[in-house]
């Protein structure tokens, strides 16, 4: 499609499932603001179709995207390159078009990192991370600290293969950090919480507002020391488990920062223009405040 014909631009997100995301209407108040007439389109498609769409993608009718869960690294194999990031995190959030060739990059390690340092006033460097969870996530979490020189990294997972695989490719590429990997349950980790300046959950519990609980309280070190809590999931805000951190006194910081900055640099990509974050930032609250009127217990 023509850039400069009367049609409005399109882009999208793909991901499974979809039915409550913010992204759409995020970048749409982006593209208004900069006067565009576009679009995000919603492809909230199983397997078999989405390799179908990727098999088209020389035809199709966006001009970038977005992935989410369970899409990020299943895409990787229908795109021409990738970003350093993207490759090293092992997954793509964003694909745009550079010289018409799809090229997939990873903004969540950027979103995450840009929320840490101007929301949580937070800088990595020499510091003791505690991460929770071992999925797409937590990987690209773990690059974006280990990149700003994080001293030592623990990753808490009931799977201890999958941090266990996460330490081991990071290792490669970050050789003078300390990685460590501690098996669940979470409940035994009282000794590494209180040897944190910063603990990350980068697991999906704590979408419900009524539980379950990902650690229990007493579990959460008092505040002698203080511990900056992140927890990568947006809704509800703040999460049991962010509850429980400050009610010891911790700082916390919920993961609306990180997809509002994920959602920016993706823009930054699509449009090569720089985005207007403030009026994305208002387009998640907007949403967010028009979900919670529908229901009190969504999921995503
Ligand atoms: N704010 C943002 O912009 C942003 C961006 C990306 C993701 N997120 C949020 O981050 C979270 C993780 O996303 P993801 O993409 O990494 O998902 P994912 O790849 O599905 O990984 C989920 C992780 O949570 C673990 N987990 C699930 N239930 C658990 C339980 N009961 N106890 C212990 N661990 C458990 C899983 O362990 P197993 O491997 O053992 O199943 C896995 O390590 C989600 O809540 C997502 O919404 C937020």
């Amino acid at each position: 499609m023509k850039k400069n014909s009367k049609n409005p631009r399109l882009f999208g997100i793909f991901g499974n499932p979809l039915a409550h995301t913010l992204s759409p209407a995020m970048q749409e108040a982006a593209f208004r603001q900069i006067g565009w007439k576009a679009h995000c389109l919603v492809f909230e498609l199983g397997p078999r179709d989405f390799r179908k769409a990727m098999a088209r993608l020389p035809r199709f009718p966006v001009e970038g995207f977005n992935l989410t869960v369970p899409y990020k690294q299943a895409v990787i194999p229908y795109l021409a390159a990738l970003t350093p990031e993207a490759r090293a995190v092992g997954a793509v959030n964003t694909v745009f078009q550079k010289g018409g060739r799809w090229i997939g990059a990873n903004t969540d390690v950027y979103g995450f990192l840009t929320s840490l340092q101007k929301e949580g006033k937070f800088k990595p460097r020499g510091k003791k991370i505690l991460v929770l969870g071992a999925g797409g996530a937590s990987r690209a979490v773990i690059y974006g600290l280990a990149s700003r020189g994080a001293r030592k990294i623990r990753i808490a997972a009931r799977r201890k293969g999958r941090a266990a695989m996460i330490a081991r490719d990071f290792r490669k590429v970050f050789p003078k950090i300390d990685f460590e990997i501690l098996e669940g349950p979470f409940e035994k980790l009282k000794p590494a919480f209180g040897d944190s300046d910063l603990v990350v959950n980068a697991t999906s519990v704590g979408l419900k507002k009524k539980g379950p609980v990902l650690v229990p309280e007493k579990v959460i070190p008092g505040a002698g020391k203080k511990i900056l809590f992140f927890d990568l999931i947006y809704d509800p805000f703040p999460t049991l488990f962010l509850k429980a951190a400050a009610k010891k006194g911790h700082r916390i910081l919920g993961g609306l920062g990180m997809l509002l900055f994920q959602g920016g640099k993706a823009f930054e990509y699509w449009s090569g223009k720089k985005a207007p974050v403030e009026k994305m930032r208002q387009a998640l609250e907007d949403g967010l405040k028009e979900r919670h009127s529908r229901s009190n217990d969504i999921i995503f």
